[in-house]
């Protein structure tokens, strides 16, 4: 099973959006991913709950909700025949999580939008990855993905210089289009769109599952798996939102740690 996590602590940089297209280019490619959201907000587990019943299955794993009932392990389980686990993480993440949120991820996306804002979170998310998690450039686990890109505007172009200067792995350009907005109304991909809507931006996602192909499959030395018998479309029930509403820095924490012991 492939281990994938978006990131960055910078909010709307199109996390959910990569996420959730990415989960599905692998259901279209009958790999029966699933999409775990770790965040709050919840908007990937909204987008699975939109989902077209006649769309390939993709299994939900709501992982900011707490139950008394279930175990944490049993809760974040990924069935044992999906072939991917993408992880979608909410903004704001600590410095101080990222060792165990990116801790036996195959493959980390960083999202990154070309605004001077972003781009100044971005520096400060790569430096976090490479000195607080130490990824080593070398392992070739993290991609970035420049997202609403618009050509020949001055702020892409010093997008572009940035990305540049980080020597790490530009997986693609995605450009802004409301293909995306589409998307995420209709619980779909643009890989499921009618293709002569997204001609244009299928080239992308053929670029970051390549990518993502290269990318090492398999489990973390000695952590164990675990895994629920089957692979079905499963859309996580609404709960309280309150139930949530906790610290998010604290809940992802749990979360990592959780991940670690019981998923990776
Ligand atoms: N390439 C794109 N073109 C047009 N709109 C986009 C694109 N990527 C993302 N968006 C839109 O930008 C908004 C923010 O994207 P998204 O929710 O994926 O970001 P996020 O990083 O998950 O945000 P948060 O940090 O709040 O979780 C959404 O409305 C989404 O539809
Ligand atoms: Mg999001």
């Amino acid at each position: 099973m492939q281990r994938i996590i978006v990131l960055n602590p910078k909010g709307g940089a199109g996390k959910t959006t990569i996420a959730s297209n990415l989960a599905a280019c692998y259901a279209v490619g009958e790999q029966r991913p699933a999409l775990m959201d770790l965040d709050p907000q919840a908007s990937s587990m909204r987008w699975l709950r939109k989902r077209p019943d006649d769309t390939p299955a993709i299994h939900g794993i709501a992982g900011f909700e707490r139950s008394g009932a279930v175990t944490r392990s049993w809760q974040l389980r990924v069935p044992a025949e999906c072939g991917a686990v993408i992880i979608d993480t909410p903004a704001a993440v600590e410095a101080h999580t990222l060792p165990e949120l990116t801790r036996g991820a195959d493959a980390i996306l960083v999202p990154v939008m070309p605004s001077e804002i972003d781009i100044h979170a971005t520096a400060k998310c790569i430096a976090d990855l490479l000195l607080v998690a130490k990824i080593r450039r070398s392992e070739n686990r993290l991609g970035i993905i420049a997202n609403r890109v618009r050509a020949n505007t001055l702020v892409s172009q010093s997008l572009m210089r940035f990305l540049a200067s980080l020597d790490i792995p530009l997986v693609t350009t995605l450009r802004d289009t409301q293909n995306y907005v589409r998307s995420a109304e209709l619980g779909i991909g643009v890989a499921e769109m009618p293709r002569w809507q997204v001609q244009q931006d299928l080239e992308n996602w053929r670029q970051i599952m390549a990518w993502l192909s290269t990318k090492r499959r398999g489990r973390a030395a000695g952590l164990p798996l675990r895994t629920s018998p089957r692979c079905r479309r499963r859309s996580p029930k609404r709960r309280s939102a309150s139930r949530s509403a906790r610290a998010p820095s604290l809940a992802v924490l749990h979360v990592c740690r959780t991940l670690s012991a019981h998923v990776w």
